[in-house]
């Protein structure tokens, strides 16, 4: 759906908040906290971005989006280009990342930009009169985004803002917390990658895991010592797949049509059909399921186990 970009105002260093406005007076479906939109950009470009509304609107939503230095044109289209006024186009919410109905209290742990979503869950829970805590890491005070909501309105005294800790400190303050939490408590957790690898291992390992929930736009493209591997295409044709190169870059620079979106593993578009071989599955769309039974691959994030992959393309 077709939609304006109705204000833009800064809000931490390097990041913008959004908000969208429907450009045709037709209310937004509802959506529940957590939840994501694929945004198209003015570039052509698809990305993801967890819905931050502070309370159910039917004609506004806001996104919130941090300019990364190796933007791939996403972040950098929408901190330079794109103004007030706009009209960009939006797919309906999807939600992968909800809170649990069961949960007797919810603890909230987001890393810098990793607050989008779970901003939406804190007020959710604040509505509710829920029992919950937001744990919020930022490398320093100056990143603290929607600092005026965090500090400034009825969610204050379920947040704590922690600046500048190190890695051993942020484990910590997550072990901490963690050990006051009730054995029905559910934990979530959005950020970079090694900061959610910390509250999930501890997480786990208090609440086990079906307490757990995270969320994550990005995925590790290429690891050091990622092996190189070779995709055969059903008819025989084979493309070496290099360390430190995706099979989607591999198979497109080889004049492979591959559908593809966000090129982070999230949103399924580029699924292709294994014939043989087995994929390293890197990708968060699949599920444990789909992922064991090996039958299915993302090319543009996952590598293989075996030295050759055969694909239905
Ligand atoms: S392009 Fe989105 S999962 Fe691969």
């Amino acid at each position: 759906m077709n939609v304006i970009l109705s204000a833009i105002r800064n809000s931490g260093t390097a990041i913008r908040i959004f908000e969208l406005h429907t450009a045709d007076g037709k209310a937004f479906p509802a959506y529940q906290p957590g939840a994501h939109i694929d945004v198209t950009l003015g570039n052509g470009l698809v990305r993801q971005y967890s819905l931050c509304c502070d309370q159910p609107s039917p004609d506004r939503y806001r996104i919130a989006v941090k300019q990364e230095p190796q933007s791939r044109g996403g972040s950098a289209w929408l901190h330079a280009e794109a103004k007030e006024g706009d009209t960009l186009q939006i797919s309906a919410p999807r939600n992968a990342f909800a809170l649990a109905d069961a949960a007797g209290s919810h603890l909230l742990f987001a890393g810098g930009i990793g607050i989008t979503p779970v901003l939406s869950m804190a007020y959710a829970l604040l509505r509710d009169g829920a029992d919950f805590h937001l744990h919020y890491f930022v490398r320093d005070e100056a990143s603290v985004a929607f600092r005026d909501e965090l500090t400034g309105t009825s969610l204050a005294t379920h947040v704590s803002i922690h600046a500048g800790l190190s890695v051993d400190q942020t484990g910590a303050v997550i072990a901490a917390a963690l050990t006051d939490a009730a054995v029905d408590a559910h934990a979530y957790t959005c950020g970079p990658g090694p900061f959610m690898a910390t509250v999930v291992d501890l997480a786990t390992a208090r609440l086990g895991a079906s307490q757990v929930h995270k969320e994550s736009f990005s995925a590790p493209v290429a690891e050091a010592g990622d092996a190189a591997f070779v995709v055969r295409l059903s008819d025989g044709k084979e493309i070496e797949v290099a360390s430190g190169k995706t099979a989607l870059a591999c198979l497109q620079e080889a004049g492979i049509e591959v559908d593809c979106s966000c090129e982070v593993g999230v949103c399924g578009t580029c699924q292709t059909k294994v014939i043989e071989g087995i994929p390293d599955h890197r990708d968060g769309f699949l599920n444990e399921k789909e992922k064991a039974s090996n039958l299915w691959f993302m090319p543009c994030v996952s590598r293989a186990r075996t030295g050759v992959l055969v694909l239905d393309l």
